[in-house]
């Protein structure tokens, strides 16, 4: 077995995924998280249904496939963090270590909203355990979750429990822990959304939820909603960050990197679609509204159980599933800054961890806040929480993901990638290689543009 070669420099032996399986469990639990089954179906609903689901799958195939692809074979063949990867990688003196900069500053604005969504799950589980929020009703388990979310202690409290366990996890560095218990539990839950599939497909308006998921109405599209369909996708393949550079320096040097990527994208689409049917049938029956936006699931799922024998055990197991879900992702977006200290400033990893922790306290806090005591603070009509999420999935990733891709088209070229991604040679995936080469020097910039200029309205004349 070759030996990788990018070993000079290196401080002391760099811990690594110990397996292939591993490797990928390790990769598929940063990818899926509360993105399937919190962010897609609420987006779905809010954008229209089928159509929007479409377009988010052609991004997911076109843009977000190849861009994992490139930042798993930059980072396995640099063995370092984003930071590192970059200046490693590049043959100039260009600075492109700035985009492992951005990718840092966009982890932190993506951990702020995310960790408070992840505080509404953790909170669920105890309201689950209590049996309240069970209900058909609307009005009920509307009211249920907004006082969770009105209530600045307990939106606080919950969040920095949240924090504080997943703080803990990393800090003790037994991410091979955490690991193993993902690799357990992922299955579990993905045996459960299959139960509540089932459940949903016989309630009486299921047919109507299963056509607004399935059944396109392209007249349903925008400018801004493609944009937000490829935001979606760069969020839920990890991608546009240093996430997934991350990640991929810690493969294996004989790790199928276009095979891994493209199961973990098929994974990760098959939980969205899942938890879609779990959830749109019960919409359409129950009376909720498809666009009720980021507290749909919430609101919507718990009506769904309601309908079940045991319904409330599997609703604990639903949430605790759902937290160990949000608790891999949750890593693998602390990981990027953690490694980064880490390796650039010769600190510990529990140092790391905490200074990271420290520096997430303001933006967290402000996201869980402006459900409630801020909620008078907006900028461009959206509360902080809305604009963390909106500036990150559909700026930041996508600038990450244009720059990620001109890199490796433009800079790193085509014998480097080819090399990197065939494992040396050892792949015959050449005329594969080709293909996501292609992809990434000309297609990926171009379309992350188009989309980006015309979602924010560069093409409209006047505002
Ligand atoms: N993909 C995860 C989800 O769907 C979220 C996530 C983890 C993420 N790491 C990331 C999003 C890096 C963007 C960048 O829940």
């Amino acid at each position: 077995m070759k030996q990788d070669g990018n070993t000079q420099g290196a401080v002391a032996p760099r811990d690594g995924f110990s397996s292939r399986f591993g490797v990928f469990a390790a990769t598929l639990g940063s990818a899926v998280g509360l993105g399937n089954l919190w962010k897609v179906p609420y987006m779905t609903g809010a954008n229209g249904g089928a159509a929007f689901l479409l377009v988010y799958l052609l991004a997911t195939l076109l843009i977000g496939l190849p861009v994992m692809m490139a930042e798993l074979s930059m980072g396995r063949k640099s063995r370092a963090n984003a930071i590192t990867t970059l200046q490693k990688l590049s043959p100039s003196q260009a600075p492109w270590w700035l985009v492992g900069v951005l990718g840092m500053l966009a982890a932190f604005l993506i951990l702020a909203f995310y960790s408070e969504v992840a505080a509404w799950i953790f909170a669920y589980i105890a309201k689950a355990i209590s049996g309240r929020a069970i209900s058909s009703d609307p009005a009920v388990t509307g009211a249920e979750l907004a006082a969770l979310i009105g209530d600045p202690m307990q939106s606080l409290l919950w969040q920095w429990l949240v924090l504080g366990l997943i703080g803990g996890i990393l800090m003790f560095g037994v991410t091979k822990g955490i690991e193993a218990v993902a690799k357990r539990l992922m299955p579990l839950l993905f045996v459960l959304l299959v139960v509540l599939c089932a459940v949903s497909l016989t309630l009486d308006e299921a047919g109507a939820g299963l056509a607004f998921l399935f059944k396109p109405d392209l007249s349903e599209l925008t400018t801004a909603s493609v944009l937000a369909a490829m935001g979606l996708a760069f969020f839920k393949l990890s991608v546009g960050m240093g996430t997934m550079m991350t990640y991929g320096s810690y493969f294996k040097a004989d790790q199928d990197i276009p095979l891994t990527a493209f199961r973990v994208m098929c994974a990760d689409i098959t939980v969205s679609l899942l938890a879609g049917i779990a959830i749109f049938p019960a919409v359409f029956t129950f009376g909720f509204v498809p666009e009720a936006g980021p507290s749909l699931v919430f609101i919507t799922l718990p009506a769904v159980f309601s309908q079940l024998p045991f319904g409330q055990v599997l609703m604990v197991a639903f949430f605790v599933l759902a937290a160990v879900a949000a608790t891999g992702a949750l890593l693998s977006l602390l990981e990027v800054p953690i490694a980064i200290l880490h390796e650039r400033l010769h600190i510990s990893r529990p140092r790391a961890t905490l200074i990271t922790l420290g520096l997430l306290a303001l933006p967290a806090a402000a996201a869980a806040l402006s459900q409630n005591l801020l909620s008078e603070l907006q900028v461009a009509g959206m509360t902080l929480f809305t604009l963390f999420d909106y500036l990150s999935s559909n700026i930041v990733l996508p600038l990450g993901g244009i720059l990620i891709a001109i890199f490796v088209g433009w800079r790193w070229g085509w014998p480097a990638f080819s090399d990197a991604i065939s494992n040396g040679g050892e792949l015959r995936n050449l005329r594969l290689a080709r293909v996501v080469f292609t992809l990434l020097k000309y297609l990926t910039p171009i379309l992350i543009l188009l989309v980006m200029a015309s979602g924010l309205g560069v093409f409209q004349s006047g505002a």
